[in-house]
């Protein structure tokens, strides 16, 4: 789908098809589920769900960890449709169609986005089990979803990037934070491409860029929904510590493992939020 000047046809096609599966469904808030988050299902009131595989223009998706469905139901009495699995860059998928869901929920009507991820932790006061509130991000896969020719029905060329997490949706996840007592670091989220880990001196190196977080995810998703006016709030998982700041050797079960148990704190806070919106 390298071909930009039908990216806005093929979205029609999927909306099409999602219309006629589901007639009555009119989502305006979207969720996309990092690794080992695809239990957050458990709170939605699934009224069907969808795999990638089915789904015109999708393609599908290889990570341990992460299922490929769509699934749409009612979360705290919203209509809400749920991105469970996503396209990394890294499984060789082409950087447009990593952000080709993205633009389908655009099509359905989407408003607002939440973001969730895995990541290290890069600043020195995270630990294993912490929850960041993204503020920032910086993209560093060494491009970008919206290179080639700009289908201008989503959005201009050149999209303005200084509100890339809504300012109006930060605060409220700090207050809902705080309403349920759970702790929120606030941070600057770097994406690379992996699929290697960092070494610690490139993780010396993004801390002193001013990232307090990496990952392999989100930031495609990110400028997508910015540049189709689609608001957007994120946090992320601190699974473990980044290469170099303890010894421990870095796996992506032990990041799965740890964001599971994660989970239900991460699950309490995007209800809550949603449910305020
Ligand atoms: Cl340390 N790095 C990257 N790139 N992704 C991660 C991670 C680290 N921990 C969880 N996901």
């Amino acid at each position: 789908m390298t071909n930009q000047s039908s990216v806005w046809a093929k979205a029609l096609e999927t909306k099409a098809f999602i219309n006629e599966q589901l007639p009555d469904f009119k989502p305006s808030i979207a969720i996309v589920l990092g690794s080992g988050l695809g239990r957050f299902a458990r709170r939605i009131d699934v009224v069907k769900t969808i795999p990638y595989s089915e789904i015109p223009h999708f393609k599908a998706t290889s990570v341990e960890g992460h299922a490929g469905n769509l699934i749409f139901g009612n979360l705290a009495g919203r209509q809400v449709i749920c991105q469970q699995g996503r396209y990394h860059f890294y499984e060789g998928h082409a950087i447009q169609d990593t952000i080709f869901p993205i633009r389908v929920m655009r099509t359905l009507g989407v408003e607002t986005l939440v973001v969730t991820n895995a990541a290290g932790g890069i600043h020195l006061d995270y630990r294993k089990g912490d929850i960041m509130l993204i503020e920032d991000q910086i993209n560093f896969q060494g491009t970008n979803p919206l290179m080639g020719a700009n289908p201008p029905e989503f959005g201009p060329r050149f999209p303005d990037m200084t509100h890339a997490f809504d300012p109006e949706y930060r605060a409220r996840m700090l207050t809902v934070a705080d309403q349920l007592a759970i702790e929120l670091k606030r941070g600057v989220y770097i994406s690379v491409t992996g699929p290697s880990y960092e070494t610690p001196a490139e993780i010396r190196m993004f801390r002193g860029w001013g990232a307090d977080a990496v990952g392999m995810s989100t930031a495609n998703e990110v400028i997508a929904a910015n540049h189709c006016g689609i608001r957007v709030v994120g946090l992320s998982c601190i699974s473990n510590e980044a290469a170099g700041i303890t010894d421990e050797k870095l796996s992506h079960d032990d990041v799965g493992d740890v964001v599971e148990q994660m989970s239900e704190r991460l699950e309490n806070l995007v209800e809550a939020w949603v449910k305020g919106l």
